[in-house]
């Protein structure tokens, strides 16, 4: 069993760092022989799609200049690295209403026509399938359905929508709402620790 880890905050110390962290644990205390490939967004940060990327997408494999392969080349690889996990963990700070910068690059690489998605008669078919996804989303303010500012969250429908594009549809939310310095922002954590620990239970229950 493979656990990819994705980390996107710009902080060392972020709540979502804190958090895929307590998830990494307990997904490892359910999977002993497990791997965890760890991809910190912010420490090694990956560069934005270039006019070669692009060509490169839409240019046959074989037929690719040397300047288009190597444009397209770490897409490959963390596409790769996604194929290959059987859970995907995605540390998500709200940035601007929506997701953190070093959090679209990874996208930007990942999302690719003719390979994490088809497009055929039917329209787009995402080629990504059959793994479980938890985002767990940090978040100055409170955007539930219900809160006063829920229309100004451009994060989860967005990305909901775009892993669903590439086929990964079974995707779980765990919130840290509330960060803002003040009294909720521990008990809010604390919830998404617990939260935590619920889905790995669950994990662990579904093995036998
Ligand atoms: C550049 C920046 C933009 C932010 N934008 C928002 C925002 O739009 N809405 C919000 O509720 N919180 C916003 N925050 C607060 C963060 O979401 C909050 O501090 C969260 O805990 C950050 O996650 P982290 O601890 O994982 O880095 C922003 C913080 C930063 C640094």
């Amino acid at each position: 069993m493979k656990l990819l880890r994705i980390d996107s905050s710009a902080r060392r110390n972020a709540v979502s760092r804190q958090l895929t962290g307590h998830f990494a644990e307990a997904w490892l205390n359910e999977h002993p022989e497990g791997e965890i490939l760890e991809r910190d967004l912010a420490s090694t940060p990956l560069p934005h799609i270039t006019d070669e990327f692009v060509q490169a997408m839409y240019t046959d494999p074989a037929a690719r200049t040397a300047a288009q392969q190597q444009a397209i080349a770490l897409s490959d690889t963390l596409i790769e690295e996604v194929l290959a996990a059987d859970t995907i963990v995605i540390g998500a700070p709200m940035y601007n209403f929506s997701v953190s910068a070093p959090l679209k690059a990874w996208i930007d690489q990942i999302v690719r026509g003719g390979k994490t998605v088809l497009f055929g008669p039917a329209g787009p078919e995402g080629q990504v399938k059959d793994k479980k996804v938890f985002v767990i989303t940090t978040r100055g303010g409170a955007y539930r359905p219900g809160t006063p500012t829920e229309r100004f969250d451009y994060q989860e429908p967005y990305l909901r929508h775009v892993l669903a594009f590439i086929g990964l549809t079974d995707v779980t939310f765990i919130y840290a709402e509330n960060q803002k310095p003040g009294p909720q922002a521990e008990v809010a954590k604390a919830a998404a620790i617990a939260q935590i620990a619920h889905h790995a239970a669950e994990q662990s229950s579904s093995l036998v």
